[in-house]
Order: structure tokens, then C-alpha cells, then sequence
């Protein structure tokens, strides 16, 4: 279970004799102080707290004592910090843990090779099962010190963004470390983003260093990494030197920018001095969606980010010692950031790299993988899990799954029916499902049934309760909090947490105009939630033009400008529709230029290549619908929510439609949907 109660007597077990002389048995036992401590040490000194949901209460209404508790007990110092916080959310000011100073690396890595060197910190979990490799602590601080000492020879100085583009392995743990550990930020680009994407994200950047493999190699298949980023780095003036580790025994061809990572690295010291960071430097920065504008490169700092993920790996999973964590997003995602790598590792735990697909080389490649590296906590997507139960049961009963203890989910809601099968059948109705909500921005998880009671009950589908620290609010569009339990709308978190980006890279104003200044003095999530009447969380989806396709984030005006670039195309509106497996798919509405005329299958091919291309694959439309017209209102905005509907094939109840300009053009889209029969 999550949380013991050593040494204190589970209420569950007294009999109602004994219940009657609780209060009395519990001044005995002492079951105040050992409760609280047993839930969390570093919360052993708060006053009158003796349950979850007195902690919970306690880390918001006094969230200063909590975090600066958890902060000396979790995390290594070089040098203490003076103020807990100072932040500003009405003027996108967020500091934690002012005046301190610390490296993550040596969270990550020193601190426990002292305890215990040859303790398996990665274990890399290789396209072809049972070709695992493991790292231990030693050998990844050994590794990380020889790839700090490259870059600093080779001119990468605190304050630089090194751009990392490659798929889950130890050197693309070792170099986000190496970055850490010399004062560097990284800025890890999904492998499976396209040469344009990643060129954008590298510009953006500005940075001069990129690390990159040979090839990647995924679902049996060989991607070609290093001429991905050759082609990037032609647009990218900014890049001088791209370090290119061996996934493969493919040579590649190397060019005068080239560094060939083995081999420099051998005559690297193994020691490498780490840059005492302030809280507040930059650790990273990450790239995701918006509804406007191009790709934002959120920033993320130091303590605060390495404090939050690694309190919310600990409790939200119940990991202890020993344990082995498995999540199996890609290091390209906040998730893989947080959840494969640091929260991990911050608490020396054993941590899976998974580099392959749900589906390879057959459904049962998950509980293969977690039979055969024994894990136990899983950690993985809704659309993973409606994919496999396609499948059927057996692919999940042909293995061991006993060491498992928790489930997670993440990236989108996830529906009963998953939930359902995620606990009974691959958790056989013993695990905990943990449905974990949070974003990109928050750092790290922030609604969650877990940490709370082990006895508590956890409803399929449900975020549930907030974590430590946290504080949602749900608003109306006006702006007002909805003070009734039972409510719906914009959610929102009524005050700062460590864990949570500071900025959007080269334009605060943006990340001001975005996050802060919806609601003045809340952070705006852009999600939709509903409470339930004993107080439960459900998150319903984007309340904005983001669509979430297989958990992956893509803003709709990103795909229409791809589209519009198409010669034939004179504008177009993208919408997200729902999708079986993937949660939401893309739909495009296309409008063509006067007088052109086109093979439909051949736009749909040509739009579909446009934009795997210039973004990535998931990002791809599934249908695209020609149109005469896109249903606008009388001062030329779209209206998506009809659209949206349209897509659904939900042609009641399209709502009011006296703003537009000419509402007889939604019928004819209504023709052409019925028309095309699609789905
Ligand atoms: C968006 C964030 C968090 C890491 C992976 C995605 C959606 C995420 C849930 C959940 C319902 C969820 C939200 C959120 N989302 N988790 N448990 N239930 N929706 O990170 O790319 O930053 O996307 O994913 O819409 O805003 P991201």
C-alpha cells in the first residue's frame, strides 16, 4: 500500500469496543505525531495535523512552513535558502526558495552513489524485449561528469540552452544531467518531431550545442535521427557543434560541426565539478502547444521543479526504496522529464527507459516488460490502454504482474471502460489507479487520488483531490469563483506551486497574457472541470483551441497554418473530434482557392505529408472535408464550436447561429458531413 502506518493501530482493525476508547488508545499510541510522520516525515512537526486531509489543508493554508520542510528534507543544499517564496501571480512572478543554492545532478546522482554506487538507477528498456540494459548510480554520475566535461571544453558555459533531440536511453538521461550539473539548460525535443519543428524549437532556443544519436530505433523500425538534425541545423545558424551519440552500428555521415560522443567522452576525467545553481536559474525549458502563436518554450527551474516532481513521484505512487518505477513516456514530454527521470531520481529510485511501442513486437510488450524488470508502479497513457484492451485479456494474463502495486495514468481523461480494465485486469483488482492530471506547466502532478488515505476510495475516471500545496478553484466566465461543491467550468489554481513554469522562453509577457491574466491572481489551466458533491475533481477536456491527440498537445492554428501553406488551400479550420483510441483526432475543414480544382485523395495525401512533415505524424489530419465556405461570425471569427459539432456528426443543437455571417453555409457543411459518411 502507499503510505504505512507503522507502528500506529489502523482504525479498520479495532474492535467497537476499542473504537469507543479511541481518542484514549490514540494519546497511547501516540498516533497524532507517529500518524503524520509515517505519511511524510518532513511533516512530523506540523501542529495539529493527523491525517491526510488535515496535511493537505495545512500545506495550503500554511504552504510556506510545508514547503520549506519539505525543501530542507528532500533536497541536498549547497547553500540554504532564505525567503520560501516570493511570488506575484497577478504579475507572473514566481521565486521558491530565494537565496539557496544547489546542483540537480548532485540531487540526482552524489548524493546517493555515497549510500549506494552499484544501486540500478536506469533500466534501459531496449526496442527488442530482453535486451535491458542497467545503469547503476555510479556508472550515470561516471557518464554524466565525462559529458559535463565535453561540453565545457567545448564552450558550453552556464546560461546556454544545449538542444537534446533523441529518444529515451541512458545518454540522453546522462547529457540532461551533464547540462544540470555545468549550469546549462536543456531543451529535450521529442524524437519524432519533424527537421522544421525541431529547427523552430532550436532557433528559439538560440541554442549552439545539439545532442543527437545516429538513429533511433522503435517498433522494429530504424528512424534517421542524425539527418533529422542535419537538415534542422541548415536553418539553424545559431548551431556549432551537434554531438552524436551511437544508438545503432550505423555509421552516419559526419560533417566539420560533428562530434562523435564515445570517443571524445574516453578521455574525459569521470569527476566533474558541479555549478552551484540558484533556485531560481533554469533547469529547462520545454516546448509545447498554445491556441496561438508558435510553440512556447516553458521555462523551469531548479529547486522548486526538483522539490515538486519528486514529492509527487514519492506519494501520488507510493514509491519506496527498492521499488522499481516504470513509466513509459518519452523523455520528449513533461511526463518523461518529471517522471522518468527526475522524480526518480531525486529520490534514488530505479527508473525504466522505455524505448519501444505497447504494440511491439505484440500487445503483450508492457506486462512482458513489467514481468520481466519487475516493476511496480506502472505509469502510462489512456490511449496505450484502450489500444491494448482491443487486444483482448489474454495478452495481459500470460504474465506476471504480482509485483505491481500502482497504476497510473496521464494526458488525457480517461474513460470508465479503461479505467475498468486497467484495474481489473492488468491490476487484477488489487493496484490503486491513480488518474493523475497536471500539465507541462504545473511541473508535476497536481490532481490525484493519491496521496490520501490508502483506505480512502478512488473513483474510476476521477483526478479526484488536489496534492499538497495545491488549491483548485473552478471559475465562470465572468471570472467568479463557484463556491458550491457541486459545479462545473474553468479550472484554475488559486495559489503559486514550486513545481510550476516561470515563464515562456524570450516572452514572459506572453506567459503572463496566458497563465495570469484570465483570472488576475489564479493560475489558468485552460482545462475544463467539474466537482463533484464530495468535493472530487473531474477534468473534462480543453476549454480552449488545443487538441489533445493520444496525449500529445497540438494547438489547432499550428496545424491551419501548416494547411494554408498548401498552394491549393485558401484558408482552413482545424478542429478535434472524438477519436476511439487516440481520445481526440484532427478534422479539417478546407476551403480552396477560387477556381482550383482538386483530387480530393490527393490533397488529403498531400496536406497529410505537408503536415507530418513540418510538425509530426501524430499531428496529421484523419479527415479533411472541402468546404465552400468556414461558418464565421460577422466580424470574421470562426466558430469552432459549430464546427466541433459538425465533426461530432452532432447536427442538433448547434446552438445560436444568428452571429453569423451567413448561417445557410452550416447546413451545406452539414450535407457535406453526412455526405462524406466518415466514421
Ligand atoms: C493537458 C496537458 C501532463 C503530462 C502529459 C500531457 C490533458 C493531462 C490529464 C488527465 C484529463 C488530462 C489536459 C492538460 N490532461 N492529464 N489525467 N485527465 N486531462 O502534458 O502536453 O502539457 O498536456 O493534457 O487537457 O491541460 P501536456
Amino acid at each position: 500500500m502507499l503510505l504505512q502506518t507503522r507502528g500506529c493501530a489502523p482504525t479498520r482493525l479495532l474492535s467497537p469496543f476499542a473504537r469507543l476508547f479511541r481518542p484514549y488508545l490514540l494519546q497511547v499510541w501516540g498516533r497524532r505525531s507517529c500518524n503524520v510522520a509515517a505519511i511524510m516525515p518532513e511533516a512530523a512537526g506540523f501542529q495539529g495535523v493527523s491525517d491526510f486531509s488535515e496535511l493537505q489543508e495545512f500545506s495550503v493554508s500554511d504552504s510556506e512552513s510545508f514547503w520549506a520542510a519539505a525543501a530542507r528534507h528532500r533536497l541536498s543544499w549547497t547553500r540554504p535558502f532564505h525567503a520560501v517564496q516570493d511570488c506575484d501571480l497577478r504579475r507572473g512572478k514566481i521565486k521558491w526558495f530565494d537565496g539557496g543554492k544547489l546542483n540537480v545532478s548532485v540531487n540526482c546522482l552524489d548524493r546517493h552513489v555515497h549510500v549506494c554506487p552499484e544501486r540500478v538507477a536506469l533500466i534501459w528498456e531496449k526496442d527488442e524485449p530482453g535486451s535491458e540494459v542497467k545503469v547503476t548510480y555510479r556508472q550515470l554520475l561516471e557518464t554524466t561528469c565525462r559529458l559535463g566535461n565535453l561540453l565545457r571544453r567545448r564552450g558550453v558555459r552556464r546560461g546556454d540552452v544545449v538542444t537534446i533531440y533523441m529518444p529515451p536511453c541512458p545518454m540522453a538521461v546522462a547529457s540532461m544531467l551533464a547540462c544540470a550539473r555545468i549550469g546549462a539548460a536543456h531543451n529535450v525535443v521529442f524524437a519524432g518531431f519533424s527537421a522544421e519543428a525541431l529547427a523552430d524549437r532550436i532557433r528559439d532556443a538560440q541554442s549552439s550545442t545539439v545532442v543527437t544519436a545516429n538513429q533511433g530505433v522503435r517498433g522494429g523500425k530504424v528512424t534517421e535521427l542524425k539527418k533529422t538534425v542535419d537538415a534542422a541545423v541548415r536553418s539553424c545558424p545559431s548551431v556549432q557543434q551537434v554531438l552524436v551519440a551511437m544508438r545503432t552500428d550505423n555509421p552516419v555521415a559526419m560533417t566539420a560541426k560533428d562530434v562523435a560522443v564515445e570517443e571524445e567522452m574516453l578521455s574525459e576525467d569521470v569527476a566533474c565539478e558541479p555549478v552551484a545553481m540558484e533556485s531560481e536559474d533554469v533547469l529547462f525549458l520545454l516546448y509545447t502547444s498554445g491556441s496561438t502563436g508558435p510553440p512556447k518554450g516553458l521555462v523551469h527551474t531548479q529547486a522548486g521543479y526538483l522539490l515538486y516532481a519528486a514529492l509527487t513521484h514519492r506519494y501520488v505512487f507510493g514509491y519506496h526504496d527498492g521499488d522499481v518505477f516504470g513509466c513509459v513516456a518519452d523523455i520528449g514530454w513533461i511526463t518523461g522529464h518529471s517522471y522518468a527521470v527526475y522524480g526518480p531520481l531525486a529520490n534514488g529510485g530505479t527508473t525504466v527507459l522505455f524505448e519501444s511501442t505497447p504494440l511491439y513486437p505484440d500487445p503483450g510488450r508492457y506486462w512482458e516488460t513489467v514481468q520481466r524488470l519487475k516493476i511496480n508502479q506502472f505509469y502510462g497513457a489512456p490511449t496505450a490502454i484502450r489500444l491494448l484492451l482491443k487486444y483482448g485479456d489474454h495478452w495481459v494474463r500470460k504474465y506476471d504482474r504480482s509485483t505491481l502495486k500502482t497504476l497510473g495514468s496521464v494526458g488525457e481523461p480517461i474513460n470508465t471502460e479503461a479505467w475498468e480494465w486497467y484495474h481489473r485486469v492488468v491490476g487484477d483488482g488489487r493496484c490503486a489507479v491513480v488518474d493523475t492530471w497536471w500539465q507541462t506547466e504545473t511541473g508535476g502532478i497536481c490532481i490525484s487520488p493519491r496521496p490520501s488515505d490508502p483506505d480512502a476510495e478512488i473513483v474510476p475516471g476521477m483526478a479526484m483531490r488536489p496534492f499538497f500545496g495545491i488549491e483548485p478553484v473552478i471559475m465562470d466566465p465572468e471570472g467568479k469563483v463557484l463556491t458550491s461543491k457541486e459545479t462545473s467550468g474553468a479550472l484554475c489554481i488559486a495559489q503559486p506551486w514550486p513545481g510550476m513554469a516561470r515563464s515562456i522562453h524570450r516572452d514572459h509577457q506572453r506567459f503572463v497574457e496566458t497563465y495570469c491574466q484570465p483570472y488576475p491572481g489564479y493560475f489558468h489551466t485552460g482545462d475544463g472541470a467539474r466537482r463533484s458533491k464530495e468535493g472530487y475533481y473531474k477534468i473534462t477536456g480543453r476549454l480552449d483551441d488545443v487538441i489533445n491527440v493520444s496525449g500529445h498537445r497540438i494547438g489547432t492554428a499550428e496545424i491551419e497554418d501548416v494547411v494554408n501553406q498548401c498552394g491549393a488551400v485558401a484558408e482552413s479550420a482545424i478542429v478535434g473530434y472524438s477519436h476511439d483510441i487516440k481520445g481526440e483526432g484532427v478534422y479539417a475543414f478546407v476551403v480552396l482557392k477560387k477556381g482550383v480544382e482538386v483530387d480530393e485523395a490527393d490533397l488529403s495525401r498531400q496536406l497529410k505529408d505537408m503536415v507530418s512533415k513540418k510538425i509530426a505524424k501524430y499531428a496529421c489530419p484523419d479527415f479533411i472535408q472541402l468546404v465552400q465556405v468556414l461558418p464565421k461570425t460577422r466580424s470574421g471569427k470562426i466558430m469552432r464550436r459549430v464546427l466541433r459539432k459538425v465533426a461530432e456528426q452532432e447536427f442538433n443543437g448547434l446552438g445560436d447561429l444568428s452571429t453569423l455571417d451567413d448561417p445557410a453555409a452550416v447546413q451545406k457543411i452539414i450535407q457535406g458531413r453526412r455526405d462524406s459518411g466518415a466514421k
